[in-house]
């Protein structure tokens, strides 16, 4: 009996370690929302029917077409056999549900100062970007109930400042050397128009630094530095720290400076220390002179 027990708890153990470890990799794999009729049934036909709505399907995906044989299946029979569709957890919405709004165009909504917040998001160039496998609710925990909770924040620059929070708690090493860089500095001392992490990497289209080409960059910085250029771009020196293979000139620039600091002050010092050699030789000599009278 104790036995038992403990194989089935042990089954239960397995099942729970498999669902964590692949609960990430299933995600953005789920089902969109399904709408219902007045009546509860499924209008799997909205995407998937002869005659489907094109607006209804989420931008970036591609609705599957049901197998031929589907044509004997009434409307209301489908999810006897397509249950996992419509049994998503409500909990870890996919990136599809949130499409479902999100990825129609000219999407608006007024912030509290007035100001115009566009909530269309390019779903293609998502799935596509370095997070294109996170559900959208990773970073936006708090949209999870539809319709979502009032904002926050007051305005547009204090939206994006408090999103660029969701950045950091994944990347602390770029976080901290972003905190080291004037745009760092200037965002502390309270430069409401410094960069903000997506200021230079977008929010939904982040590349990873091979595939971002200075051109791209540039487009970026030229937001806020007028006319910027991909020299302008180039210039700039990213979160890492200059090396021998990366901007060598900046990296001997900044060892000469050390190297010459060092050497100041040693010249200096062994100046100083001659001349004290010099005045207490001199004492000495004086108080030898004095007992030699
Ligand atoms: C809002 C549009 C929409 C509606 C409504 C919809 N689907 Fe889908 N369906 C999709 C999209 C988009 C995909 C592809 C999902 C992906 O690539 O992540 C899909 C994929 C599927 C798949 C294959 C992948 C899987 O998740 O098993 C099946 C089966 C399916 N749908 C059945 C249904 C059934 C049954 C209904 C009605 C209960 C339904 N769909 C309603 C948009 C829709
Ligand atoms: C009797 C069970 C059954 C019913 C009822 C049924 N399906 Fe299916 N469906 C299947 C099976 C099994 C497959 C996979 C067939 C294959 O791979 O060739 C499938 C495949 C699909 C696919 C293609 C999935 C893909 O990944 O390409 C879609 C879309 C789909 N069904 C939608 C529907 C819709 C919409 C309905 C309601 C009109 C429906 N099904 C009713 C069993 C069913
Ligand atoms: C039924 C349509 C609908 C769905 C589904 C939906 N949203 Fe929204 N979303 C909106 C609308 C409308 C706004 C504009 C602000 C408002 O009215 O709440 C918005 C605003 C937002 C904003 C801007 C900040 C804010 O709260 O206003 C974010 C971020 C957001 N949605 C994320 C998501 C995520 C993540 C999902 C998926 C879990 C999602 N939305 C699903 C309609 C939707
Ligand atoms: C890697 C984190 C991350 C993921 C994943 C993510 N977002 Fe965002 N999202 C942000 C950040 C950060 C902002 C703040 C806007 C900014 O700084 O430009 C934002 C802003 C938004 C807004 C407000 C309008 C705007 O563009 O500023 C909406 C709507 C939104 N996201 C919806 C979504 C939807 C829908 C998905 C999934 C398809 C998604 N987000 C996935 C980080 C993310
Ligand atoms: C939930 C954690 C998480 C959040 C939040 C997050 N990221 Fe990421 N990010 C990752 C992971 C995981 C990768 C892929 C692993 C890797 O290559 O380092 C990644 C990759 C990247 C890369 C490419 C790194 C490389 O070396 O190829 C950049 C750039 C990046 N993220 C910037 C951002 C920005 C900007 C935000 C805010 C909009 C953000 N991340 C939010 C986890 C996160
Ligand atoms: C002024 C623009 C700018 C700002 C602000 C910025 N980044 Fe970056 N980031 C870059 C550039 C440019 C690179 C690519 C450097 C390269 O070519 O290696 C980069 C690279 C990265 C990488 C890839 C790994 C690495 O260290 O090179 C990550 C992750 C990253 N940034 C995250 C962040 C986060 C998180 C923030 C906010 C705290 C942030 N960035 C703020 C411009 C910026
Ligand atoms: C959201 C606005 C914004 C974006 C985007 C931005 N910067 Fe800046 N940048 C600032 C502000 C504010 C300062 C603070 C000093 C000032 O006022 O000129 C600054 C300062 C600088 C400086 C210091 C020297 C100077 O001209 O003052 C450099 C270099 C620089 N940025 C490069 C870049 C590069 C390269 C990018 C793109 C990868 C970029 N910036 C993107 C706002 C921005």
């Amino acid at each position: 009996m104790v036995r038992r027990l403990l194989f089935l708890a042990g089954i239960v153990a397995a099942a729970l370690l498999a669902a964590t470890l692949l609960g990430p990799s299933l995600r953005g794999v789920a089902h969109p929302l399904v709408p219902q009729g007045p009546d509860g049934t499924y209008q799997c036909s909205t995407c998937h029917g002869p005659g489907a709505d094109p607006s209804a399907i989420p931008a970036g995906t591609t609705v599957p077409l049901p197998p031929p044989d589907h044509a004997a299946y009434k409307p209301d029979s489908c999810v006897t056999c397509h249950a996992t569709v419509v049994a998503q957890d409500p909990t870890t919405p996919s990136y599809a549900l949130c499409a479902t709004c999100h990825g129609q165009k000219d999407k608006l909504t007024k912030l509290p100062d007035g100001e115009t917040l566009q909530v269309s998001v390019d779903v293609a160039a998502f799935r596509s970007s370095v997070h294109g496998d996170f559900s959208c609710t990773e970073c936006h925990p708090k949209q999870r109930t539809i319709p979502h909770a009032p904002l926050t924040a007051a305005d547009l620059r204090a939206f994006k400042q408090e999103m660029g929070n969701v950045c950091q708690s994944c990347h602390a090493e770029a976080t901290a050397s972003y905190a080291e860089s004037f745009h760092g500095m200037a965002a502390r001392l309270g430069v409401s128009r410094a960069a903000t992490c997506t200021d230079c990497h977008t929010a939904h289209a982040v590349k990873a630094p091979a595939q971002w080409t200075l051109a791209e960059r540039a487009t970026q910085c030229a937001t806020c530095h007028t006319g910027a250029t991909a020299s302008f771009a180039s210039g700039w020196m990213g979160h890492r720290e200059p090396s021998l293979g990366w901007f060598p000139m900046v990296f001997f620039a900044s060892k000469f400076f050390v190297a010459l600091t060092a050497l100041t002050l040693g010249v200096g010092i062994v100046h100083v220390e001659l001349d004290v050699l010099r005045w207490s030789s001199n004492k000495i000599r004086g108080r030898k002179e004095e007992v030699d009278q």
